[in-house]
């Protein structure tokens, strides 16, 4: 998920290595590193934190070398510390790695390497690649075929790249998943993960494709694909300038980030459903999930858009486990002594697991003997490690200060926990296997919403100009209505209220009058109709209505100014599905107004502070 370099040519590669890894900075990441080849010996320098830092010291170790490679780690598995920083190494150190990705099927490899007589000393998935590679090596293979034989037999998602002593004239690298490009310069040639980190160098790149492996010579380069067959591969141009290469070619990160959500989403649910038992895996769990499982009340407790995100974990819990759930601002549970039971379970959400409330919340939850368990993206982020034990959404880094990709990614997570505990509590598995097989159809439905974005951006456009904005939803899309509302209040700065649909005659539709633009949540589920005779209300006052609706809904059009169609699902997923239009037309209305989408006046990315 995080970022690439490496060099191998005449120069010295540390500084080139180095600039490279400041240029993947953007990017969010927890730590860094380097692995070269100097007189044939491999060294490797790592450190948490900055570039900064490795570059320090880097310094004091004097190096040169024509090969290396760099990285920055976002964690997903071990928390962000030296020894999980890449890259990583086989035992006598002659190989050294770096992967983006995740190794899903890591545990099963680690178990068999130690049999072998393997030692581990990080807590990574990707430590088990060195040791594998490292195996075929020992039997006599070459390192291109050793990297193609390990990585038959990996489950997951990967973009590496690995340097060995015993043939430094070259860097291996594979991909699948995890962008992986090659750059072409004269006597010298670079492999990255995104172009921005070699453009300083080079224009000339070539793309590898999934399940395709390269060795990079100084002078040329091999492409092949993992089950050995030749291909050709093709030289592009750049022409893009660094700034669109940094955002992916998308004007800002807030859109990338909207965008990426197909891949983000199946992040969050990769190796984590087992489709066949109606049920998944989830490994920070396993310890309490029966404790869980028993628990009798839960509390979720977060802000801002995590807090949304806990409110559809309420519906979802309490609509399949069954379980009384109550959903709290964690700036408020902190301050009036909550009543807090030993068997209650405690849910914190955060994007950042650094919000101080929430935080501050876990805290007294721990102190009053509740099961307190965290929901974070930030790997090793003081909420992951206060949580007793918890799960990570695997979203990738956000950048953007307006939540997207995250949000998804925590309505994701609490599906999987959903289904955890209610299998436990007597769901089908007919049900079970329902619910897995919806979440699994999810990323292909999220492509579809994204097709619309010139749709939602011509809506858009039309209301830039107005001063307040209404968003109604109910049941499990009054939550989606609320987080719709914020979005586009944090970003457009124009004054936008979410309601449950119905709640608005009592009070809300004082404000209806052709200058209010309605925003309707209104999939065909159980209370559509209810929903149509809230839309007729709005519309016999003059109010503009914009619905979001599941495609085949032909009625709504006679009803509403505009609609946009999104596919349908079961009503507890529909959250995630409903919330992306929404964040479109927010990005669109303040891009349309010209403001600093990625940094809205006066918000901070994470709120350290009361
Ligand atoms: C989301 O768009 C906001 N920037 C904000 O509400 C955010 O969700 C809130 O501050 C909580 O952050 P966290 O998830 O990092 O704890
Ligand atoms: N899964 C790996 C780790 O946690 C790679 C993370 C990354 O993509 O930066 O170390």
């Amino acid at each position: 998920m995080c970022g690439i370099i490496g060099y191998i040519g005449e120069r010295n590669c540390i500084p080139i290595l180095i600039s490279g890894l400041k240029r993947l900075e953007y990017r969010g990441y927890d730590s860094a590193g380097i692995g070269v080849l100097s007189d044939a010996e491999s060294v490797i320098v790592k450190k948490p934190g900055k570039v900064s830092s490795l570059e320090e010291k880097v310094e004091l170790l004097n190096l040169s070398s024509n090969v290396g490679i760099g990285h920055t780690r976002w964690a997903t598995h071990g928390l962000p510390n030296e020894i999980n920083a890449h890259p990583h190494s086989n035992q006598n150190g002659t190989i050294s790695l770096i992967h983006n990705g995740i190794i899903e099927n890591y545990q099963t490899l680690k178990k068999g390497l130690q049999k072998l007589g393997y030692n581990f000393i990080s807590e990574t998935d990707s430590e088990v690649l060195p040791h594998l590679i490292d195996n075929f090596i020992s039997r006599g293979h070459s390192l291109l075929k050793s990297v193609r034989l390990a990585l038959s037999e990996v489950e997951g998602t990967y973009g590496i790249a690995v340097i060995y002593s015993g043939e430094p004239d070259k860097i291996v690298v594979a991909r699948k998943g995890s962008p992986l490009i090659i750059g072409i310069g004269s006597d010298e040639n670079f492999v990255a993960s995104d172009v921005s980190a070699i453009l300083a160098h080079t224009k000339q790149v070539v793309y590898l494709e999934d399940n395709e492996i390269a060795e990079v010579f100084r002078d040329h380069f091999n492409a092949k694909t993992i089950s050995d067959d030749e291909i050709e591969k093709e030289v592009h141009e750049i022409s893009m300038s660094l700034e669109e290469i940094d955002k992916g070619g998308y004007p800002h990160f807030m859109l990338k980030e909207i965008m990426e959500q197909p891949e983000s989403v199946r992040n969050s649910m990769r190796g984590r459903i087992l489709l066949e038992e109606g049920n998944v895996k989830l490994g920070g769990l396993a310890e309490v999930a029966d404790r869980l499982a028993k628990s009798k009340r839960i509390i979720i407790s977060a802000c801002g858009t995590s807090w949304h995100a806990g409110l559809v974990g309420e519906y979802m819990i309490e609509q399949y486990a069954k379980i009384p759930t109550e959903v709290e601002y964690a700036s408020e549970f902190r301050y009036r002594n909550p009543i807090i039971n030993p068997d209650d379970s405690v849910f914190f959400i955060s994007q950042s697991g650094e919000t101080a409330d929430t935080l501050a919340a876990l805290k007294e939850a721990k102190n009053n003997g509740a099961l307190a368990l965290g929901i974070c993206n930030v790997v090793g982020s003081s909420i992951a490690r206060e949580s007793i034990a918890g799960v990570y959404t695997h979203a990738g880094p956000e950048i953007g200060v307006a939540s997207t990709k995250a949000f998804t990614s925590q309505l994701v997570v609490l599906a999987l926990i959903t289904l955890l505990i209610s299998r436990k509590r007597g769901m089908s598995l007919e049900e079970g296997k329902k619910i897995a097989e919806e979440l699994n159809s999810i990323p292909e439905k999220i492509n579809l919403i994204l097709s619309k974005n010139d749709e939602i951006k011509n809506i858009a456009e039309k209301y830039c100009n107005v001063k307040n904005f209404l968003y109604l939803g109910r049941g499990y899309n009054f939550p989606v209505a609320l987080e719709g509302a914020l979005k586009l209040k944090e970003i457009s700065y124009i004054h936008a209220e979410g309601y449950p649909a119905a709640e608005m005659k009592h009070g809300p539709i004082a404000l209806i009058d052709d200058n209010m633009p309605v925003v309707f949540i209104a999939p065909k589920d159980s209370i559509y109709d209810k929903v149509i005779s809230n839309i007729e209300e709005v519309r016999a006052r003059g109010g503009n209505i914009i619905a979001i609706v599941t495609e085949k809904d032909e009625n709504m059009n006679r009803l509403v100014d505009h609609s946009i169609k999104i596919p349908d699902t079961i009503p507890m997923l529909m959250p995630i599905l409903a919330s992306i239009p929404l964040q479109l037309l927010a990005y669109h209305i303040a891009v349309k107004k010209g403001l600093n989408v990625d940094q809205p006046r006066n918000l901070a990315k994470s709120v350290t502070v009361e």
